[in-house]
């Protein structure tokens, strides 16, 4: 047994029993944050809710969470996380709109490793200008809070863990944004159990059963240069493709479902007037382990309805076009 699986053992026990996980863990975070203060950046993910709701049980006012919407997030998806951790939880939640700056950098690159760091450092410099505001307001905040989960220990390899899960973007921070510790009250769990820990502090289904969305959010999922317009047809076209499939009672049969931004425009007609639209693309995928996926057998009709639908509903949309390559040779995301 090595190192993590003596910590997990300690920590979890043989059989992984929720509740108790929940004392245990409530208990661990009070001794080691004491009086002092923790700051969470919060994706809206169920690893990272999950560990805000747990911090907040354990000490309460002196958890700060920070939201950083970078304009690449799922429609209504900042205003759910409020109503959620700030309405029924009572979560002291900041969120920072900054879909402007990250636009604003993400000009002109296309390229979508490139995309991805731009994102990546813009959501850095972001959380880093927050937390000196914020040391400034509130004094010293010696603690950051992560949602690492045990499959980001194990990955990292034995004993040691990653120093900030990529999931959160806030790794490498600049010098002058010094933690003096990590609280990961999640971190010797594997996704299910977070998601059971998750069910009984109260946090609703939708957002403990929440399929995987990455960091870099709708960025991964709009080819091309990012704008604020194709971010908005795509947003309301995965809407409408998630929406239906929760409808059609669809939603469990894949692991991953949403729309993509092909940003090729066609031809077609809407009215009796020729139009020149977006071609967006559907994809609902079925895995476990996310390293090979395989196409979900929708039934046509319902993938024909949700064509005509997105593509007739949102402005811009031309025609809609379901993606059935599996991974490999195709990623799951397109980027
Ligand atoms: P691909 O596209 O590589 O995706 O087949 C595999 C899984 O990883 C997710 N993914 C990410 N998750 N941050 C994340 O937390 C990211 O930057 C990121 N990129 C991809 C993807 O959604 C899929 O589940």
């Amino acid at each position: 047994m090595n190192q993590a699986e003596k910590e997990r053992l300690a920590r979890v026990g043989k059989k992984f029993n929720a509740r108790k996980y929940i004392e245990t863990e409530i208990e661990a975070i009070r001794k080691q944050v004491g009086d002092r203060k923790v700051l969470l950046a919060m994706s809206g993910g169920v690893d990272s809710s999950v560990c805000a709701v747990l911090l907040h049980k354990a000490i309460g006012k002196q958890l700060v969470c920070v939201f950083v919407d970078h304009g690449c997030m799922r429609l209504n998806e900042a205003k759910e996380v409020k109503k959620v951790f700030k309405g029924k939880f009572g979560i002291n939640l900041i969120q920072i709109d900054a879909e402007e700056r990250f636009l604003e950098k993400a000009k002109g690159i296309t390229d979508p490793e490139l995309k991805r760091k731009c994102i990546g450092g813009e959501f850095i410099s972001v959380f880093a200008d927050v937390a000196r505001e914020l040391k400034e307001k509130m004094g010293d905040i010696d603690f950051l809070g992560q949602g690492t989960i045990y499959p980001d220990i194990i990955e990292s390899g034995v004993g040691g863990h990653k120093a900030v899960k990529a999931h959160h973007n806030v790794g490498g921070l600049p010098k002058d944004i010094i933690f003096k510790g990590l609280v990961e009250p999640v971190k010797y769990l594997y996704k299910d159990e977070v998601r059971k820990v998750g069910t009984l502090l109260g946090i609703p289904e939708a957002m403990v059963m929440r399929q995987p969305f990455p960091g870099p959010g709708l960025a991964v999922r709009c080819i091309g240069e990012l704008t604020k317009e194709k971010l908005d047809i795509l947003r309301q076209a995965d809407f409408i493709f998630r929406d239906e499939m929760a409808k059609a009672k669809l939603d469990k049969k894949a692991q991953q479902f949403f729309a993509v931004m092909t940003n090729v425009k066609a031809v077609g007609v809407k009215n009796n007037a020729r139009t020149y639209g977006y071609v967006i693309a559907i994809r609902a995928i079925a895995t476990t382990q996310f390293v090979k996926a395989g196409i979900v057998e929708l039934p046509f009709k319902f993938v024909t309805g949700v064509a005509e639908k997105i593509a007739t509903k949102v402005k811009g949309v031309g025609r809609v076009v379901w993606d059935v390559t599996p991974k490999p040779p195709a990623t799951i995301e397109w980027e």
